[in-house]
């Protein structure tokens, strides 16, 4: 069994923009509305990255009582800044906030989380336009990529359907000419799914989902999941130490997908950029 180490791979991409950094001087704006502990996590992590890579940051806190009209008007403040070349904004975001119509504020060439309907549909379309494809599934092909993992022809199961993680990957693969199946929270026997996977993608949020019975020997398993046990310790979607017996490859969490998703973030910012500059 082979770790897919997410922490190694991603320090290494985003050591390997610093030159380009050094000469673009890219700038990412970070929109972050609330105290959610994983989102902190998450934010100071994108932090680091900017730091090490020579991206400059800048980050906009605001309280749950911020308005959607507040926050629309400083997203359309960032469009329009031109020293501000990438913008996220980190979710979730409060109830009173309808996600997609911030996710649609968001200028697409800024847009380097790729959560835009642009950047989606130029991600449906064929692996060639995918330019700033979301960041979480751009991570999980580059990991697989690395440790050279074949998906033409794979039977690839994604667990999950979200537009962040579950639809973007499942097309992904199917751009690489995978056989995919998307499972979700309504598919009726989910093992009788799981156990034909050669590339096993997981990303529901629910502790041990997937045990050792219900995936074959030698799967190649990709954990997206972040959850905290009842030790308060991070663990994913996949009963790992059980599922890893039965594993060819497999990612831990923490150190796969998460820190993959941060070094994505930093390679679409530097594509924004060049993009932006007609380079
Ligand atoms: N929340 C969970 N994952 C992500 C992500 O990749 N980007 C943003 N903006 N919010 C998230």
């Amino acid at each position: 069994m082979t770790i897919l180490d997410g922490k190694a791979l991603s320090e290494q991409l985003i050591d390997s923009v610093k030159e380009k950094a050094e000469k673009l001087k890219p700038k990412l704006a970070v929109i972050l509305v609330g105290e959610n502990p994983a989102s902190m996590a998450y934010v100071r992590n994108k932090k680091k990255a900017c730091e090490r890579s020579g991206i400059e940051y800048v980050e906009y806190n605001f309280s749950t009582s911020i308005t959607q009209e507040e926050i629309l008007k400083k997203i359309d403040e960032l469009n329009k800044d031109e020293t501000v070349n990438g913008l996220i904004v980190q979710l979730p975001l409060p109830d009173h906030i309808y996600v997609p119509d911030v996710i649609r504020a968001v200028t697409p060439e800024k847009d380097v989380d790729g959560f835009h309907a642009y950047n989606i549909g130029k991600m449906f379309l064929s692996p060639e336009f995918e330019d700033l494809p979301p960041a979480t599934p751009l991570g999980i092909v580059k990991l697989l990529d690395h440790y050279n993992i074949p998906i033409q022809g794979k039977e690839v199961v994604v667990v999950g359907h979200s537009n962040i993680v579950g639809k973007p990957i499942s097309m992904m693969m199917l751009n690489r000419n995978a056989t995919v199946t998307t499972c979700h929270i309504y598919t009726k026997d989910l093992s009788a799914h799981t156990k034909r996977a050669d590339i096993l993608i997981v990303a529901v949020g629910k502790e041990n989902l997937i045990t050792a019975d219900m995936v074959k020997d030698g799967v190649i398993v990709v954990d997206v999941g972040m959850n905290r046990n009842s030790k308060g310790k991070l663990c994913g979607d996949v009963d790992y130490p059980n599922v890893s017996k039965k594993a060819s490859y497999i990612t831990p969490v923490p150190g796969g997908v998460g820190p993959m998703t941060v070094a994505a973030l930093i390679l679409n910012t530097i594509r924004a950029t060049e993009r932006q500059r007609n380079i």
